[in-house]
């Protein structure tokens, strides 16, 4: 079954003139207090959460696993006339960022479970390596106990309108014996009330426990660290009814 990021395209219908004046709100709560002037995002993808902090000001890095959510990045930034060094890299292996320093480094869009739970601390070491003293490590995240918990197997989206198309997705995630869940995306594209097209992508995660990250970080040395609620960027205040959050530490 595809992947949905082998179609970059579809991916980003979402990514809208509303979407980024959002995302750039949302950047601008974390980064209040905080000195950061260079950001690394180790899942960039096509950029849809990261790019509106170069309005802000912030020289932008990134990298990805997937080279056609890179090329829908790149080309994004080039119609808003904008740069930023791109890289295609696993995020377990950093090497391609050398002994380059952030002041941020960042993993966006719920990537970091893609990985097994062991692997999550592993790309958590490879980030520290590129956060400067004093810099910060982010990553936003499902909260995957909340899930476990309601076992919520269907997930509905209002349509939207890509011109003239609207475009309906549904999601039905299913819960394997071996603690995976799979998120299956199910779109419809349909003009005049005809159904004209669908596609349908699988994407597996490994949930992990908050704790088990948060703690990771703590190992290596991280103070200051804030769990915060995605998409609000307030400060968590009753995680079990928290849907998605970020976690912002301080090295
Ligand atoms: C939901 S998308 C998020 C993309 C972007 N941050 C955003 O929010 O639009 C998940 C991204 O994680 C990337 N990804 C998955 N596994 C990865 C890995 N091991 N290393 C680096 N990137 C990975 C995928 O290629 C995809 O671009």
């Amino acid at each position: 079954m595809a992947s949905m990021y082998d179609r970059a395209d579809i991916y980003d219908l979402t990514d809208t003139r509303e979407s980024r004046a959002f995302y750039k709100q949302y950047w601008e709560k974390i980064f209040e207090g905080k000195n950061v002037k260079t950001m690394l995002d180790v899942s960039i993808g096509s950029g849809s959460v990261t790019i509106p902090v170069l309005d802000l000001g912030i020289e932008l890095s990134g990298s990805d696993l997937s080279d056609t959510m890179l090329a829908n990045c790149g080309k994004k930034m080039e119609k808003v006339g904008k740069k930023a060094t791109l890289k295609q890299s696993d995020f377990r292996k950093l090497d391609c960022w050398g002994d380059e320093k952030f002041d941020l480094v960042a993993s966006t869009g719920n990537s970091l479970a893609y990985v097994s739970n062991d692997d999550v601390c592993a790309a958590l070491e490879q980030m520290d390596k590129h956060v400067a003293d004093g810099g910060y490590l982010y990553y936003d995240s499902r909260n995957w106990e909340m899930i476990f918990r309601n076992h919520q197997r269907f997930y509905l989206y209002n349509p939207f309108f890509d011109g003239d198309t609207r475009v309906n997705l549904v999601q039905v995630w299913d819960y394997p014996e071996d603690g995976s869940i799979i998120f299956n995306l199910l779109f419809t594209f349909e003009k005049d009330n005809k159904m004209f097209q669908k596609e349908i992508f699988e994407e597996h995660y490994n949930p992990f426990p908050k704790d088990m990250a948060v703690n990771k970080l703590k190992e290596l040395g991280y103070r200051e660290i804030e769990i915060i609620e995605f998409p609000t960027a307030r400060k968590v205040e009753d995680f079990d009814n928290t849907q998605w959050y970020a976690v912002m530490a301080r090295k």
